[in-house]
């Protein structure tokens, strides 16, 4: 896959042929908002009534039985940047040097865990696909990154390598998600990937004709367009596009700087 095709949504999806684009945001309907438990109403108290059970099994048995770290890559980037085309390229490096990992991506998980309304409506009802399918605005994705970095961690739980690339705007979120990680693992287990490729060249690309509509304001809240994108300070590794760079080279960057910190073990077989 070239760059071009990065965050091309899975076209074997069983849900492919919804329109993304075309979600709607969740709606506010009141009779949804009053059975939703609220905080502090006692329902949802997760200290005295809900119980973490520890595992028989521990994260260092299963890592030692994999030979490897449970460490999660999240790619971060505007639309187009190429995250999607980076993240496979290091899975497939990843995969034939031994290691066992797994890929999330933004237009994938958004047709399943993270599906908008439009999606959930027909399965489940205007009332749950309202209270939990995810659009682009601030809270919804801020729901989309907490529940990605929940499935991350439990990965990396498991000893799994986790590339994660969504467009993951807002620093807070990543932030967020680098701690819990970092909290039920250890310091250095989150490497923020950094695809820095300028907006301009993101436009040119624009694999899914979303700038295009975007700038014509057919899509709100679009990231480097009618949205903001948090650059990340101090990522881990930070990719800036530089003509003629193909998606191999990128990904064999971070493989380097993986072995450099030391969370990648030696290929296997
Ligand atoms: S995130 O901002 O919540 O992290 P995520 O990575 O899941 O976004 O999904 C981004 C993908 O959805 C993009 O690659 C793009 O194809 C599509 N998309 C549709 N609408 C938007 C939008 N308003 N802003 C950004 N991406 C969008």
């Amino acid at each position: 896959m070239d760059d071009v095709n990065a965050d091309v949504a899975d076209e074997h999806s069983p849900c492919h042929s919804q329109s993304i684009e075309n979600m709607s945001q969740p709606n506010s309907d009141d009779s949804a908002a009053s059975s939703a438990p609220k905080a502090g109403d006692g329902q949802d108290d997760v200290q005295k009534n809900i119980v973490w059970h520890a595992h028989t099994v521990s994260r260092e048995d299963r890592e030692s039985k994999l030979g490897q770290r449970g460490v999660v890559v999240w790619f971060t980037g505007l639309s187009g940047c190429g995250k999607s085309t980076i993240a496979n390229e290091l899975d497939r490096l990843l995969i034939d040097r031994g290691a066992t990992c797994t890929l999330l991506d933004g237009d994938n998980v958004r047709h399943g865990l993270c599906a908008p309304p439009s999606v959930l409506q027909e399965e489940h009802g205007e009332e749950f696909a309202g209270r939990f399918g995810l659009g682009f605005g601030p809270i919804d994705r801020e729901e989309n990154i907490r529940r990605i970095g929940a499935v991350t961690e439990l990965f990396a739980s498991a000893g799994v390598i986790v590339l994660a690339a969504f467009v993951s705007p807002y620093q807070r979120d990543r932030d967020r998600v680098r701690k819990t990680i970092e909290s039920s693992g250890r310091a250095g287990d989150f490497l923020e990937v950094f695809v820095d490729t300028p907006l301009e060249i993101c436009k040119q690309r624009d694999p899914k004709g979303l700038y295009q509509k975007a700038i014509a304001g057919e899509i709100k809240n679009f990231t480097g367009i009618s949205d903001p994108y948090d650059a990340p300070p101090s990522p881990e590794i930070h990719l800036k596009w530089r003509k003629g760079q193909t998606p191999h080279d990128q990904a064999t960057e971070i493989i380097r700087e993986m072995e450099k910190r030391g969370v990648l073990g030696p290929a296997k077989g």
